[in-house]
């Protein structure tokens, strides 16, 4: 592989000089220059001790641009298979990146004690909070600042805690099955109604407001829209984290990007983040008259403040912000995958509908089936979809 760079340098030097042999003196001197110091930049990162031994293409070694460039033609994850079945289960996909598919290597990577921590992939999903950028719960990288800002919302993504949510989630299915009833024998986008519905479930379960897109109908505020662009932009030039500063992450640049009318450029970490600061203000301006022992989690935050364990503003917005990033997309793909699946396999869906069907006509069910009935129909329990279509990938690490 080194032999065949080397080579491959040789002639490309060649081409060099007796291109800038043609062009007068100075110029020429600075377009060698220039031509060269590009190369040697790319060498090194070919060469990149620890990485040059690993198989790979060739391009992949020698620019940042090869796994953007998968990302943005949208086959990035058939292509890694098909890169681990010709160079095995380690495969150099970028100068300092490489992909391993060994199941072995997960508890390495990702066990409890793995001394592997997130890469900076994770800055281009971080909000901007006051100028300054907000590494939340999903994107901080450091595991001893990830312990302080779990610390204080641990007990709300406790099991026990997040049942009590259960109301909220049976409100917006409500409203789904009605919807649907009202568009019986017309076509509908399951996958729209899906992401519309997941994105009622978390506003209410976070503040205890729906944004009204099932009864809407509609994209409110182009939350959807925003948050699918944002996510696209992550996903690319999260692949080469030392862009993210110079583009959506310099807020002089995301305000000029966000501000001039030729192409629409959303913004969804900032409107996110506005939102929430609105839901907070809401929230503050009714305090005490109507909030009783709401369960969601901006009221729990606000009562555990007045427990004695204060949380600042941005803390507060963090957290919050980061159930609409994390929680709403993620939740709209499972439920997507999990309809798509049983759809299309008739054999599933029948035994899954007779499995309801009994248990209904033992009267072991509620109107609207409780996660402690669920458990009771061993079919139905979903564990496995995300082997099938996953939305979530593995983390970055370092
Ligand atoms: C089926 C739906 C969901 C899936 C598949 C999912 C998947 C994931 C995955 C894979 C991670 C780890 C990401 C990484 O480290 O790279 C994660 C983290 C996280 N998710 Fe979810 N998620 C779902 C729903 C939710 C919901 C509804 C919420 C909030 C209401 C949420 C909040 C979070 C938070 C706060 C983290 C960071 C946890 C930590 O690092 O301590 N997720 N999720």
């Amino acid at each position: 592989m080194v032999k065949n760079m080397d080579m491959e340098s040789a002639s490309i030097m060649s081409i060099f000089t007796e291109y800038t042999e043609q062009l007068d003196g100075s110029k020429g001197v600075i377009i060698l220059t220039l031509s060269i110091l590009i190369f040697m930049s790319y060498l090194t990162a070919a060469l990149k001790p620890g990485l040059r031994l690993i198989p790979g293409p060739i391009m992949a070694r020698l620019t940042y641009l090869y796994r953007p460039f998968r990302i943005a033609k949208g086959d990035a994850p058939s292509f890694y298979m098909s890169l681990h079945e010709r160079y095995g289960p380690i495969v150099r996909t970028s100068p300092n990146t490489v992909d391993i598919s060994d199941p072995a290597a997960l508890p390495i990577i990702y066990g409890i004690s793995s001394k592997f921590v997130k890469s900076t992939f994770y800055n281009a999903f971080s909000p901007v909070f006051e100028g300054e950028t907000m590494p939340s719960m999903f994107t901080i990288r450091d595991p001893v600042a990830h312990q302080a800002l779990r610390r204080p919302v641990a007990q709300k993504f406790s099991m026990s805690s997040i049942k009590s949510l259960e109301p909220f989630a049976d409100e917006c299915t409500s409203i789904f099955l009605d919807a649907m009833r009202d568009l019986q024998g017309q076509k509908v986008d399951l996958g729209v109604w899906l992401q519309w519905y997941a994105f009622d479930v978390i506003g209410a379960i976070t503040f205890q407001r729906r944004f009204g897109f099932m009864e809407k109908r509609e994209d409110v505020m182009g939350m959807i829209g925003g948050l699918e662009l944002g996510l696209k932009y992550a996903g690319i030039v999260g692949q080469v984290p030392a862009l993210h500063p110079w583009l959506m992450g310099n807020s002089w640049v995301a305000k000029l990007l966000t501000a001039q009318k030729f192409v629409e450029i959303a913004d969804p970490l900032r409107t996110m983040v506005n939102i929430t600061q609105e839901c907070i203000d809401d929230y503050d301006k009714t305090r005490d008259e109507t909030h009783g022992h709401r369960p969601d989690f901006l009221a729990w935050l606000r009562s555990e403040e007045s427990k004695g364990k204060p949380l600042s503003n941005r803390d507060m917005i963090n957290h919050l912000s980061n159930n609409l990033l994390a929680g709403s997309d993620t939740t709209a793909i499972s439920l997507r995958a999990i309809l798509y699946f049983l759809v299309r396999n008739k054999s599933v869906y029948k035994r899954a509908q007779q499995e309801v069907d009994m248990a209904d006509g033992d009267g072991k069910l509620s109107p609207m089936i409780t996660y402690g009935e669920c458990l009771e129909l061993p079919y139905l329990l979903v564990k496995h979809h995300s082997n099938l279509y996953s939305p979530q990938h593995k983390s970055n690490k370092i």
